[in-house]
């Protein structure tokens, strides 16, 4: 979609959020922004100024400034960030997230912080609300290849080379927003090898078949499959993009363009 097109964001309607809480308490009458969406409260704004240096650190790389969309999804239209009354849905989003999709796991934020950010999150839906803003800038248009690779030298050379693992990465990628996606979390599908420790203490190793928020399925070596609850059980995936992970709260949005913008040239 073409930048600065985006159409206006389509509220869930009231019955559709009803249905998914009932118990919801029903919004305020004279509250314009919480009737359009639906929502039940406030956002508390002490967490919420909290959670934007959170957003900001951890997120802003992917979901872009004012989690209006980058390479990532708008959360100020996430229909999971509009579902989520006090941080309870994107928390347990967060613990897990989504890595086979590009979506890391925020496991390492404590119960406060991931609130912190549900909050900011929610802030930014209601200062949306207010100014009707919905648009996002979309593509990317900036970026110095000079400036990249002097961040490439110093923050990804320990990892890569621009004349070895990475030399035709260009003509890989040649899309610029799909190069972003793989410099900030170059994530495979493929399947990905875990460490599961039930309840009871048993620990089995083998290839994740099923990994979401609540279910968890591993196939061991002897080619048996067991299923559980995801939050019943520890799961733990070696992972071999910790690096990537390390430099998330480090990329500024230029950071960002203008390794893009260097990545480009390798061809
Ligand atoms: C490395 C990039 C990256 C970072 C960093 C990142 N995200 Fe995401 N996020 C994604 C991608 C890609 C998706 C879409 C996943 C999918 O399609 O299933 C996503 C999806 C989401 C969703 C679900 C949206 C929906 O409606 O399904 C939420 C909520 C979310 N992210 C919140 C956050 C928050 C909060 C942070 C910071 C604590 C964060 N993300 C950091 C890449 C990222
Ligand atoms: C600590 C090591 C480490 C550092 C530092 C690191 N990376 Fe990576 N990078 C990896 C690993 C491991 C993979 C492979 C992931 C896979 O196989 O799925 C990867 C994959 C990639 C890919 C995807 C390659 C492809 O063919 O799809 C790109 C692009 C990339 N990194 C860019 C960077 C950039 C740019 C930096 C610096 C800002 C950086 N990396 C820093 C370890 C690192």
């Amino acid at each position: 979609m073409a930048a600065g097109q985006e159409p206006e964001v389509q509220a869930p309607s009231q019955s559709h959020t009803e249905a998914q809480h009932p118990q919801q308490p029903k919004s305020r009458p004279t509250d314009r922004s919480h009737i359009f969406l639906g929502l039940g409260r406030e956002p508390d704004a002490a967490a919420a100024k909290r959670g934007e240096s959170l957003y900001q650190q951890n997120c802003q790389a992917c979901h872009g400034a004012k989690a209006r969309g980058g390479m990532a999804p708008n959360l100020v239209r996430s229909v999971l960030v509009l579902h989520d009354d006090k941080g309870e849905e994107i928390g347990a989003f967060l613990k897990v997230g989504r890595p086979q999709n590009g979506m890391p796991s925020f496991a390492q934020l404590s119960d406060a912080e991931r609130y912190d950010v549900a909050e900011y999150l929610h802030m930014e839906i209601e200062l949306a609300a207010n100014r009707g803003l919905y648009k996002h800038s979309g593509e990317m248009t900036s970026g110095d290849a000079e400036k990249g690779k002097e961040f490439f030298a110093a923050n990804c050379s320990n990892c890569h080379s621009a004349t070895g693992d990475l030399s035709a990465i260009g003509k890989k990628y040649p899309d610029p927003t799909a190069m972003l996606a793989r410099i900030a979390w170059p994530s495979t599908r493929g399947p990905r090898k875990a460490m599961v420790t039930t309840q009871d203490g048993k620990e089995l190793t083998g290839t994740l078949e099923h990994y979401d928020d609540f279910e968890t399925t591993l196939k061991t070596s002897d080619g048996n499959t067991a299923t559980w609850p995801t939050d019943s059980v520890k799961v733990a995936i070696p992972d071999k993009l910790d690096g990537h992970r390390a430099l998330l709260p480090k990329y500024t949005d230029d950071d960002l363009h203008n390794l893009t913008r260097y990545l480009l040239t390798l061809k």
